[in-house]
């Protein structure tokens, strides 16, 4: 049994910024499940929204953020999103995170912080970093600090390839999790209190843009160990993933919109105005739900051929992709389609990153503050992991417990026989595909009620074992069936979850909240 100050599940943004606060005064245990390098925040493309220009600047960003969420934003949440962005992100400049600046003999001032729009922003605001690689530049500008905080006399371990199984709770209170390493062997972590960073759960869809490790994880974990969870039926769908049999859904940054880029249907038209005033630059929910109209008729495409910016040095990593398809951003038209991409819901927080239960807390896309509502305000996400990991931090060394760690823990014993690995991907297969089609972008009672009973068929017939892929799928059964459960609970249509049955929006905006097979809505 190991023993720290701190346990931090995931090492994206949240994870990383809350570690480099905690190392100052404590040991602290980060785990992620590959490499340090491979997460969510490490395929944001687009940028990371911040208002550094004074009060009115603020102001205006956390409007956007209101607006995007669709009358369910929790208006304390983000202002502190919008009030603390600019703070941290100083820090990242400080710590030597390169966001792209103007060169000499361009447009705007040599030296100067560059800024894109993006889709519902009342401007350009965004920064961004090698182009289209901004959350690879966050992730190793944080994993050098982190590194550093050994230098600085923090105590901090960083473990690769561990999977999270479950939470240990004793008394009611979280003291640790067990822990499958990279060799299977089961560990035991305690630890004065946990933070869940384990990010969003895009794989729980059949098409999504986040990489196989978004498996819901610490969502899951936090509900078994009976934490509340909220928000979990608003799934948002990036609207411009590519689109090619046989590709992967790759994201098209919303950032090519900001440049210019047009969608057109099948007959070579630009829809967007028969969907909303912003055109291209619409909420993404209005913009997804928008192509998945048109692309009933055929394939819908982004447009850049009119655009006079130099795209190759602009979008190198999209670029680069496309040339593996003979496709060229200012010569072609990209095939896109909506693909799952980021979680509003997840373990309910306050602020400051306390979850319901003592000793646990939660920040990132892990977390549902309400600070994106029921659509989340392009490129705010980089920036919420930031900001609220780096409260929560703050607010686990406050509460430190002085009181000595119990001597034992209770573990949790794997429940005989494996089950073989192509059936455990046939499983899990059968539960993405199911996902998509009864509980994506457009749902209804008879799909919901679809999808409710075929993971209840799923549920008999769970994969067994110790195994990592076991683990996943049984984080993914139960991410699929509180999106379910919230989603039939949900009878309107707002934001990133539409209901064909209920397709207006109540005058009242209401939380979903689930704990222990309870669903609520609390205004
Ligand atoms: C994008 O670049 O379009 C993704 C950024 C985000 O999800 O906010």
């Amino acid at each position: 049994m190991e023993r720290f100050d701190f346990l931090v599940i995931g090492a994206g943004i949240a994870g990383l910024s809350a570690a480099i606060r905690l190392a100052e005064t404590s040991t602290v245990l980060v785990v992620t499940k590959e490499e340090l390098a491979e997460s969510n925040t490490a395929y944001a493309q687009g940028g990371i929204a911040v208002a550094m220009g004074g009060e009115e600047d603020v102001a205006l960003h956390l409007e956007d953020t209101m607006a995007a969420g669709d009358g369910l934003v929790n208006r304390e949440a983000a202002a502190v999103l919008v009030t603390e962005g600019p703070k941290r992100v100083e820090e990242l400049l400080e710590w030597g995170t390169a966001f792209d600046r103007y060169p000499k003999g361009k447009e705007g001032v040599e030296g100067e912080l560059m800024r894109t729009r993006e889709g519902a922003h009342s401007l350009s605001r965004i920064l961004h970093a090698n182009g289209d690689a901004t959350g690879k530049e966050i992730a190793v500008s944080l994993l050098r600090h982190v590194r550093e905080a050994g230098d600085r006399g923090g105590r901090i371990e960083l473990m690769e390839w561990a999977t999270s199984v479950d939470l240990l709770v004793e008394g009611g209170r979280v003291v640790g999790a067990t822990l499958l390493d990279g060799e299977g062997g089961l560990r035991v972590v305690r630890a004065g209190a946990v933070l869940l960073a384990s990010g969003g759960a895009g794989q729980v869809y059949s098409d999504t843009t986040n990489p196989a490790v978004a498996t819901g994880d610490g969502i899951a974990m936090a509900y078994r160990a009976g934490a509340a969870v909220s928000d979990m039926e608003f799934y948002q769908f990036h609207p411009t993933a590519f689109s090619e049999a046989g590709a992967p859904r790759f994201l098209l940054s919303e950032a090519l919109r900001g440049e210019g880029a047009t969608l057109v249907n099948a007959k070579g038209e630009r829809f967007m105005e028969r969907y909303h005033p912003l055109l291209e630059l619409a909420p993404r929910d209005v913009v997804a739900r928008a192509i998945t109209r048109e692309g009933m008729d055929g394939a819908v495409y982004l447009d850049m051929r009119h655009v006079k910016v130099d795209l190759h040095a602009r979008f190198p990593g999209i670029s680069k992709f496309l040339a593996k398809y003979r496709l060229e951003l200012g010569r072609d038209l990209i095939p896109v389609r909506p693909a799952a991409h980021y979680l509003m819901g997840g373990v309910k927080t306050d602020v400051q990153g306390r979850t319901t239960l003592p000793r646990l807390y939660a920040a990132g896309e892990a977390a549902c503050t309400g600070v994106h509502g029921a659509n989340r305000l392009a490129s705010n996400s980089l920036l919420e992991g930031l900001v609220f990991g780096a409260l929560a931090a703050e607010t686990m060394v406050a509460e430190r417990s002085l009181t000595e760690l119990d001597a034992c823990a209770s573990v949790v014993a794997s429940s005989g026989g494996v089950t073989p690995e192509a059936a455990t991907e046939r499983w899990i297969k059968e539960l993405r595909d199911l996902m998509w089609k009864y509980a994506g972008l457009l749902r209804d009672k008879d799909g919901l009620e679809q999808a409710k009973r075929g993971l209840d068929a799923l549920g008999a017939a769970m994969p067994k074992g110790l195994t990592r892929r076991a683990v996943e799928a049984r984080n993914l059964h139960v991410v699929a069936e509180l999106i379910v459960a919230s989603a039939l609970g949900r009878e309107e249509s707002r934001g990133a979850h539409f209901r064909n049955d209920f397709p207006l929006r109540d005058e009242v905006a209401k939380h979903s909240v689930m704990q222990e097979g309870r669903l609520e809505f609390v205004a």
